[in-house]
Protein backbone atom coordinates (compact mmCIF):
# COMPACT_ATOMS: atom_id res chain seq x y z
CA UNK A 1 0.00 0.00 0.00
CA UNK A 2 0.73 3.73 -0.71
CA UNK A 3 2.49 5.07 2.35
CA UNK A 4 0.24 7.97 1.91
CA UNK A 5 -2.65 5.79 3.25
CA UNK A 6 -1.37 5.64 6.53
CA UNK A 7 -1.23 8.74 7.38
CA UNK A 8 -4.72 9.17 9.50
CA UNK A 9 -3.56 6.01 11.15
CA UNK A 10 -0.37 7.39 12.03
CA UNK A 11 -2.06 11.01 12.70
CA UNK A 12 -3.90 9.28 15.47
CA UNK A 13 -1.29 7.09 17.08
CA UNK A 14 0.77 10.25 17.36
CA UNK A 15 -2.11 12.52 19.05
CA UNK A 16 -2.95 9.45 21.28
CA UNK A 17 0.96 9.18 22.20
CA UNK A 18 1.16 12.87 22.53
CA UNK A 19 -2.07 13.02 24.70
CA UNK A 20 0.02 9.99 26.88
CA UNK A 21 2.63 12.03 27.33
CA UNK A 22 0.72 15.22 28.35
CA UNK A 23 -1.04 13.25 31.18
CA UNK A 24 2.42 11.42 32.65
CA UNK A 25 4.10 14.95 32.35
CA UNK A 26 3.64 17.03 35.38
CA UNK A 27 5.96 19.87 34.98
CA UNK A 28 4.95 23.58 33.98
CA UNK A 29 4.40 23.70 30.31
CA UNK A 30 6.97 24.51 27.35
CA UNK A 31 6.74 28.11 26.77
CA UNK A 32 5.38 29.52 23.44
CA UNK A 33 7.00 32.67 23.04
CA UNK A 34 10.17 34.38 24.69
CA UNK A 35 8.74 36.40 27.21
CA UNK A 36 4.92 35.94 29.04
CA UNK A 37 5.09 38.93 32.16
CA UNK A 38 2.27 37.84 34.20
CA UNK A 39 -0.78 40.28 33.94
CA UNK A 40 -1.92 39.75 38.24
CA UNK A 41 -4.66 42.00 37.51
CA UNK A 42 -6.17 39.91 33.81
CA UNK A 43 -9.55 38.84 34.52
CA UNK A 44 -8.75 35.68 32.28
CA UNK A 45 -8.43 32.39 33.58
CA UNK A 46 -6.02 30.03 32.07
CA UNK A 47 -3.19 27.38 33.07
CA UNK A 48 -1.02 30.41 34.74
CA UNK A 49 -1.36 34.41 34.07
CA UNK A 50 -2.31 36.00 31.03
CA UNK A 51 0.71 37.92 29.59
CA UNK A 52 1.12 41.81 30.04
CA UNK A 53 1.28 43.50 26.64
CA UNK A 54 4.40 43.83 25.77
CA UNK A 55 4.92 47.64 25.47
CA UNK A 56 4.12 47.15 28.86
CA UNK A 57 6.71 45.20 29.55
CA UNK A 58 10.15 46.36 31.38
CA UNK A 59 13.44 44.89 32.94
CA UNK A 60 12.15 45.74 36.32
CA UNK A 61 9.09 42.65 35.46
CA UNK A 62 12.86 40.49 35.23
CA UNK A 63 14.00 41.99 38.67
CA UNK A 64 13.15 41.33 42.75
CA UNK A 65 14.89 42.05 45.61
CA UNK A 66 11.70 39.82 47.39
CA UNK A 67 14.10 37.43 48.91
CA UNK A 68 17.06 39.90 49.71
CA UNK A 69 15.53 40.46 53.67
CA UNK A 70 15.11 37.14 55.92
CA UNK A 71 11.52 36.75 57.07
CA UNK A 72 10.68 37.34 60.68
CA UNK A 73 10.49 34.00 62.34
CA UNK A 74 8.96 35.29 65.59
CA UNK A 75 5.80 32.15 65.53
CA UNK A 76 4.67 29.29 66.64
CA UNK A 77 7.35 27.26 64.30
CA UNK A 78 10.18 29.34 64.53
CA UNK A 79 10.43 29.65 60.53
CA UNK A 80 9.40 31.84 57.56
CA UNK A 81 9.04 31.19 54.49
CA UNK A 82 9.35 33.88 52.15
CA UNK A 83 8.36 32.64 48.75
CA UNK A 84 9.49 34.52 44.84
CA UNK A 85 6.64 32.43 42.77
CA UNK A 86 5.33 34.27 39.94
CA UNK A 87 2.38 35.48 42.06
CA UNK A 88 4.94 37.91 43.93
CA UNK A 89 7.46 38.00 40.67
CA UNK A 90 5.45 38.43 37.61
CA UNK A 91 8.42 38.15 34.93
CA UNK A 92 8.36 33.96 35.82
CA UNK A 93 5.31 33.52 34.15
CA UNK A 94 5.80 30.96 32.03
CA UNK A 95 9.45 30.30 32.62
CA UNK A 96 8.86 27.17 34.91
CA UNK A 97 11.49 28.07 37.81
CA UNK A 98 11.02 30.43 41.49
CA UNK A 99 12.46 30.50 44.24
CA UNK A 100 12.08 31.34 48.29
CA UNK A 101 14.20 31.62 51.16
CA UNK A 102 13.56 30.06 54.27
CA UNK A 103 15.00 31.34 57.72
CA UNK A 104 14.68 29.39 61.25
CA UNK A 105 15.42 30.86 64.64
CA UNK A 106 17.21 27.99 66.97
CA UNK A 107 15.18 25.32 67.37
CA UNK A 108 13.10 26.41 64.78
CA UNK A 109 11.21 24.25 62.04
CA UNK A 110 9.12 24.20 58.28
CA UNK A 111 6.97 21.33 59.81
CA UNK A 112 6.04 18.44 56.62
CA UNK A 113 4.42 19.82 53.78
CA UNK A 114 4.70 19.05 49.98
CA UNK A 115 4.93 21.34 46.93
CA UNK A 116 2.53 19.27 44.11
CA UNK A 117 3.95 20.96 41.37
CA UNK A 118 7.75 21.29 41.97
CA UNK A 119 10.69 19.46 43.09
CA UNK A 120 12.47 21.42 45.27
CA UNK A 121 16.37 22.27 45.75
CA UNK A 122 17.74 24.24 48.85
CA UNK A 123 21.40 25.44 49.21
CA UNK A 124 22.62 26.29 53.31
CA UNK A 125 23.33 30.08 53.58
CA UNK A 126 23.55 29.96 57.23
CA UNK A 127 23.79 27.55 60.39
CA UNK A 128 22.95 23.80 59.90
CA UNK A 129 19.69 21.69 59.38
CA UNK A 130 18.03 18.25 60.25
CA UNK A 131 15.84 18.13 56.71
CA UNK A 132 13.89 14.91 55.28
CA UNK A 133 11.35 13.32 52.92
CA UNK A 134 9.34 10.59 52.73
CA UNK A 135 8.43 8.28 49.98
CA UNK A 136 4.97 7.07 48.70
CA UNK A 137 6.29 4.00 50.38
CA UNK A 138 6.93 5.53 53.59
CA UNK A 139 10.99 5.34 53.66
CA UNK A 140 12.45 8.32 55.71
CA UNK A 141 15.59 9.77 53.68
CA UNK A 142 16.61 11.88 56.46
CA UNK A 143 20.28 14.11 56.47
CA UNK A 144 22.13 16.60 59.10
CA UNK A 145 23.12 18.92 56.29
CA UNK A 146 24.99 22.63 57.24
CA UNK A 147 26.07 25.92 55.23
CA UNK A 148 27.34 25.43 51.60
CA UNK A 149 25.07 21.76 51.33
CA UNK A 150 22.39 21.23 48.89
CA UNK A 151 19.50 18.92 49.51
CA UNK A 152 16.88 18.01 47.18
CA UNK A 153 13.05 17.37 48.12
CA UNK A 154 11.59 15.46 45.23
CA UNK A 155 8.43 16.70 43.41
CA UNK A 156 5.48 16.18 45.82
CA UNK A 157 6.97 14.38 48.54
CA UNK A 158 6.17 15.29 52.00
CA UNK A 159 9.35 16.88 53.65
CA UNK A 160 10.39 19.22 56.63
CA UNK A 161 13.42 21.00 57.64
CA UNK A 162 14.29 21.77 61.76
CA UNK A 163 17.02 23.53 62.76
CA UNK A 164 17.89 21.50 65.84
CA UNK A 165 20.91 23.75 66.26
CA UNK A 166 21.52 27.08 68.71
CA UNK A 167 21.92 29.62 65.89
CA UNK A 168 19.60 30.81 63.41
CA UNK A 169 19.74 29.17 60.15
CA UNK A 170 19.06 29.61 56.69
CA UNK A 171 18.28 28.27 52.98
CA UNK A 172 17.82 29.55 49.46
CA UNK A 173 15.10 27.28 47.61
CA UNK A 174 14.85 26.77 44.02
CA UNK A 175 11.88 25.08 42.21
CA UNK A 176 11.25 23.68 39.23
CA UNK A 177 7.26 25.52 38.82
CA UNK A 178 6.62 28.97 38.88
CA UNK A 179 3.86 28.38 40.90
CA UNK A 180 4.78 25.22 43.17
CA UNK A 181 2.25 25.56 45.98
CA UNK A 182 2.67 24.65 49.24
CA UNK A 183 -0.06 22.04 51.43
CA UNK A 184 1.33 22.21 54.85
CA UNK A 185 0.00 18.62 56.27
CA UNK A 186 -1.04 20.01 59.77
CA UNK A 187 -2.79 22.40 58.48
CA UNK A 188 -4.72 20.74 55.86
CA UNK A 189 -6.04 18.18 58.30
CA UNK A 190 -6.33 20.50 61.07
CA UNK A 191 -7.24 24.02 60.13
CA UNK A 192 -9.19 22.91 56.67
CA UNK A 193 -12.48 25.11 56.01
CA UNK A 194 -14.36 23.95 56.54
CA UNK A 195 -13.09 21.55 59.46
CA UNK A 196 -12.80 17.89 58.26
CA UNK A 197 -15.27 15.71 60.86
CA UNK A 198 -13.36 15.06 64.00
CA UNK A 199 -14.65 11.10 63.57
CA UNK A 200 -12.69 10.93 60.37
CA UNK A 201 -9.83 12.34 61.51
CA UNK A 202 -9.57 10.41 64.87
CA UNK A 203 -10.20 6.92 63.15
CA UNK A 204 -7.35 8.23 60.60
CA UNK A 205 -5.08 8.49 63.38
CA UNK A 206 -6.15 5.51 65.65
CA UNK A 207 -7.30 8.00 68.36
CA UNK A 208 -10.08 9.39 70.48
CA UNK A 209 -12.11 12.73 68.85
CA UNK A 210 -10.98 14.48 72.18
CA UNK A 211 -7.19 14.24 71.16
CA UNK A 212 -7.98 15.69 67.62
CA UNK A 213 -10.44 18.23 69.08
CA UNK A 214 -7.32 19.41 71.09
CA UNK A 215 -4.73 19.17 68.26
CA UNK A 216 -7.25 21.37 66.16
CA UNK A 217 -7.40 24.14 68.72
CA UNK A 218 -3.53 24.77 68.44
CA UNK A 219 -4.19 25.29 64.78
CA UNK A 220 -6.99 28.00 65.08
C1 LIG B 1 -0.31 49.20 29.30
O1 LIG B 1 0.12 50.56 29.18
C2 LIG B 1 -0.88 51.43 28.74
C3 LIG B 1 -0.24 52.79 28.49
O2 LIG B 1 0.50 53.20 29.62
C4 LIG B 1 -1.98 51.48 29.80
O3 LIG B 1 -3.03 52.35 29.39
C5 LIG B 1 -2.54 50.08 30.01
O4 LIG B 1 -3.46 50.09 31.09
C6 LIG B 1 -1.42 49.11 30.32
N1 LIG B 1 -1.97 47.76 30.35
C7 LIG B 1 -1.73 46.92 31.34
C8 LIG B 1 -2.40 45.59 31.24
O5 LIG B 1 -1.03 47.19 32.29
C1 LIG C 1 21.27 17.93 65.29
O1 LIG C 1 20.97 16.65 64.78
C2 LIG C 1 22.07 16.04 64.12
C3 LIG C 1 21.59 14.77 63.46
O2 LIG C 1 20.88 13.97 64.36
C4 LIG C 1 23.19 15.82 65.12
O3 LIG C 1 24.31 15.25 64.47
C5 LIG C 1 23.58 17.17 65.72
O4 LIG C 1 24.55 16.97 66.71
C6 LIG C 1 22.36 17.84 66.32
N1 LIG C 1 22.72 19.17 66.75
C7 LIG C 1 22.53 19.58 68.01
C8 LIG C 1 22.98 20.96 68.34
O5 LIG C 1 22.04 18.85 68.85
Amino acid sequence: MDPIHHLPLLAVLLSILTFSVSLTSAYDPNMLQDICVADLQSELRLNGFACLPMENVTADHFHSDSLAMAGDTDNKFGSKVTAAAVTVFPGLNTLGVSMARIDYAAGGLNPPHTHPRATELIYVTKGSLVVGFITTDDMLFEKFIKIGDMFVFPRGLVHFQWNNGTTEASVMSAFDSQFPGTQKIGNSLFASSPEINNAILAKSFHTKVQVIADIKKEFM
